[in-house]
């Protein structure tokens, strides 16, 4: 059944209820809290890449465990926000600063938060303007006992060096956290209330829908044939941010409970398609090698905490990272839509340039991923490369990812080779995988495989790499696999 609509969204920001009202869903949180005068939220790209817009959810861990998310706000709709809990960095010290415009009072150092007052100490902050980010990824690291460098990642400085700041998390990486924001998280609830909220602007009706079941979704869908799927946000966010783009109905997959469990059995993981990956990153940790390290490259925390692997999928990119890990793995998906269930080959997917296989009124529900090697293995090689033009948070160049199974005689039995970047849609070099099998797993059987593979692909010249710079990383990428596990 489907809600009755509301024209109000309500949700907790520094412990204070906040309703809105005749606002966009798909306004981000950041020109929400700038708008509304609350200025401590900084605007830098606007496109989740510096993290100055950093603030901290209260979400559930991947162990269902309330904790602090570090978020970008520039990339997360007011819908998404809706009955959730925000702090941003005027929210964690230990007075109450008015929430109008300016603070009245300054704030004593004994007010400060441990996270700001290490800050304070360490000089981690000059000109100040991506300093509320960092306070937060630190804050929300803090809670979880893991405040480091990957707590910050995602947060760019560009005057003050990352030596104080590092320091700064250093500083409070030991503390025992017993305070009034650990206390709020003993009482939190994870648990995401569906919404229907309706507003009008500019004469078009806007809706933002967040069902808790899957039939809801597909009942939506089939009501709405214009709706648009949302996820975390983390692709969608970037046309609300930078374009301003209005959908006319967005649903939320979020609380979906059928799209947020892993489930495991001894032949497969099955991964719903609203996971966060930093889920995936803490629950499968060690079962795919090659899953592990693509994530690890995978944008930055802040965009881990809300990325999912259904939208790096559903947005069909040639330079998603997942798709070549998971066609690698032989992933499967299981679509739901009018029709009912169907399974899919995730190599059968991708049809063309930014177009699928997913039908009107489809959604992908899962990732299924087979754990056992082809019968007879005695070894199974595996690994993900990344090639961006900065180590993190960063775009693929060419990304890539191999799995090759062999056996006690070390013959190829099974080969999958993955790339992304290559081509209008991730795909895998069917041709090679097929000149593999039966030849032995040595350097030799490498040099005969690089001619074939420098033809599998006729990649595009663009901003980040030549036509020739991509099929040479194809070939050395695997050559490099080579030496790595021979
Ligand atoms: C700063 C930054 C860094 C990034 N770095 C990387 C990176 O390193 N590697 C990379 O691959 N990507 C990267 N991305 C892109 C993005 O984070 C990923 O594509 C992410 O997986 C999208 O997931 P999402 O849940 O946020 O998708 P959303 O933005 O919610 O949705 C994306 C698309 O998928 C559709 N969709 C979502 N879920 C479903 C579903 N279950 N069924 C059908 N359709 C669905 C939506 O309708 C939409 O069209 C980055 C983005 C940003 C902003
Ligand atoms: S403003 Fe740069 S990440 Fe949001
Ligand atoms: S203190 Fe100026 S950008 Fe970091």
């Amino acid at each position: 059944m489907t809600q009755p609509l509301d024209s109000q969204l309500s949700f907790t920001l520094n412990g204070e209820s906040v309703s809105v009202k005749d606002v966009s869903p798909a306004m981000t949180l950041l020109e929400y809290l700038r708008l509304s005068g609350r200025s401590a939220t900084k605007e830098g790209c606007g496109d989740g890449d510096c993290g100055a817009c950093t603030v901290a959810l209260i979400g559930a861990g991947a162990g269902g465990q309330p904790h602090y998310q570090a978020v970008n706000s520039c990339l997360i709709p007011l819908g998404a926000v809706a009955g959730r809990q925000v702090l941003t960095a005027d929210g964690i010290t230990q007075c109450h600063i008015p929430k109008d415009a300016f603070v009245k009072e300054p704030v004593t150092a004994d007010q400060l938060h441990p996270v700001q007052a290490a800050m304070v100490e360490t000089g981690g902050s000059q000109c100040g303007y991506c300093t509320p980010g960092f306070i937060m990824s630190l804050f929300a690291a803090y809670y979880d006992g893991t405040p480091d460098d990957l707590s910050v990642e995602g947060n760019l400085c560009r005057c003050t060096g990352y030596i104080p700041i590092r320091r700064a998390a250093q500083m409070v990486a030991e503390a025992t956290v017993q305070d009034q924001f650990s206390e709020r998280l003993l009482s939190a609830s994870t648990q995401l209330s569906p919404l229907a909220y309706t507003t009008q602007n500019n004469g078009q009706s806007e809706q933002f829908h967040r069902p808790t079941q899957l039939s809801e979704v597909l009942d939506l869908l089939q009501q709405h044939p214009d709706a648009t799927l949302v996820a975390g946000a983390t692709d969608l966010g970037l046309e609300m941010s930078w374009h301003r783009q209005r959908y006319p109905m967005l649903i939320s997959l979020e609380a979906v409970g059928e799209l947020r469990q892993i489930h495991q059995t001894d032949e497969l993981v099955e991964i719903g398609a609203a996971v966060p990956l930093s889920h995936i990153e803490t629950t499968l940790h060690g079962l795919f090698p090659s899953l592990d390290e693509m994530i690890h490259w995978f944008a930055a925390r802040q965009v881990r905490n809300r990325a999912t692997l259904g939208g790096n999928i559903g947005t069909a990119s040639p330079i998603g990272d997942l798709p070549p890990v998971l066609l690698s793995l032989d992933a499967v998906l299981k679509l739901a839509g009018p029709g009912g269930d169907r399974m899919l080959p995730l190599a059968n997917f991708f049809t063309g340039y930014r177009q699928t296989e997913l039908q009107p009124g489809e959604v992908i529900v899962s990732v299924q991923i087979p754990k056992t090697p082809a019968p007879g293995t005695a070894r199974r090689l595996s690994q993900a490369y990344k090639i961006g033009k900065r180590g993190t948070d960063d775009i693929s160049i060419v990304a890539a990812a191999f799995v090759v199974d062999v056996d006690g005689s070390n013959q190829i039995l099974h080969a999958r080779l993955g790339y992304g970047g290559v081509a209008a849609t991730p795909a895998r070099a069917i041709a090679v995988e097929e000149f593999l099998v039966g030849k032995p797993w040595t350097m030799e059987t490498i040099q005969a495989v690089k001619p074939i593979l420098q033809e599998a692909f006729t990649p595009l010249t663009d901003l980040r790499g030549s036509a020739e710079y991509r099929k040479r990383l194809v070939v050395n990428l695997f050559e490099k696999f080579f030496v790595e596990f021979p």
